[in-house]
């Protein structure tokens, strides 16, 4: 008989239709309750499609045939790796579909918090230009800028190549430093937030990065800086960031994730120096159909040759029991 899969939310119809075709699909969200008494029917289930789905050792727990854990998105802090590979259960994620997009986002995100580009687009929207023109000048500029990115991952490294295209010097701060790397390393945060204008966080969230981006080194980064995050929102303090720009202790951020998803703070709403965007770093339609994709291939690849394509760090070395 096909696997059982259990998908907690609703995904993309790539996903949908690819899981129905191969395996028995368990849809918890399309029940009265909205999927809160997932256990009684589907104890059998041997793999999870998630979508942003909190995996922890009590959710693990309802499923004793677990076998795999398919994540749409490259950041799986929503799942606790350590604790699937503890158990044996593999953990995969979606990277490499989604490299270039994310690290064109990134690169756009800079340049419009650089140069006040969406600003400068509502105050057009709002007729301001034949009354009030011309747009004040901005700043800040992109060229001689110094790039601080923090992680440089696959997404880090597509960054700093187009950063290099627009003439920026690039440095990076990460746990080591890379064999091959050209660019400078900072073992430390701080001493990377001293010598960079701009910082560019790739960091995945969890608790080793929670709150890095603190007052502290806001304050290192100093009055000329940009702070780019694209990774997660927990890697920053969000209020001591809120202050910093209130104080022009830095000059602007241009941010995708926030610490609470949907929410946005109302103070960092009202400052004209952030630029905001609804987590849309790797948002296309054909980028979200490969890591779509992607979610069903390992799923299928598990469980017709007992290895998944693209497993977490924490689970590389889980293989399957039966
Ligand atoms: C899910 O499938 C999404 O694209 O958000
Ligand atoms: C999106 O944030 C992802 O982790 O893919």
């Amino acid at each position: 008989s096909k696997p059982e899969i259990l998908m907690p939310k609703a995904m993309r119809d790539i996903v949908l239709n690819g899981l129905e075709a191969r395996f028995t699909l368990h849809k918890p969200y399309e029940a009265a309750d909205g999927g809160e008494a997932i256990s009684a029917s589907s104890a059998g289930v041997r793999g999870l499609a998630v979508l942003g789905t909190r995996i922890d050792a009590a959710y693990l727990d309802k499923f004793p045939y677990l076998e795999i854990v398919s994540n749409f998105g490259v950041g799986y802090d929503n799942i606790d790796a350590e604790a699937c590979g503890a158990r044996g259960i593999m953990v995969t994620n979606t990277p490499d579909v989604l490299t270039e997009e994310v690290a064109d986002t990134a690169i756009g995100l800079l340049i419009m918090t650089v140069r006040e580009l969406s600003a400068a687009e509502r105050w057009l929207r709002d007729g301001n230009w034949s009354g009030k023109g011309p747009f004040p000048l901005t700043k800040a500029s992109l060229k001689d800028r110094t790039l601080g990115i923090v992680g440089l991952g696959r997404i880090g490294k597509a960054i700093a190549s187009r950063a290099e295209a627009f003439g920026l010097k690039v440095h990076y701060h990460g746990r080591n430093q890379q064999a091959g790397v050209t660019y400078p390393y900072h073992a430390t945060l701080k001493g990377l937030a001293e010598t960079v204008d701009t910082l560019m966080l790739v960091a995945p969230g969890g608790d080793e990065t929670r709150h890095m981006i603190n007052a502290e080194i806001l304050k290192a980064l100093g009055p000329t800086g940009i702070l780019i995050n694209i990774g997660r929102g927990t890697v920053v303090d969000e209020l001591a960031l809120i202050d910093a720009l209130s104080n022009g202790t830095i000059h602007a951020a241009g941010l995708d994730v926030f610490e609470n998803e949907p929410h946005v703070p109302e103070a960092l709403m009202a400052l004209p120096n952030a630029v905001l965007l609804p987590h849309v770093g790797s948002a296309s339609v054909s980028t979200r159909d490969a890591m779509g994709q992607l979610v069903v291939d390992n799923l299928v690849s598990w469980f017709e040759t007992g290895k998944a394509i693209t497993p977490v760090a924490e689970t590389a070395a889980v293989t399957r029991r039966s």
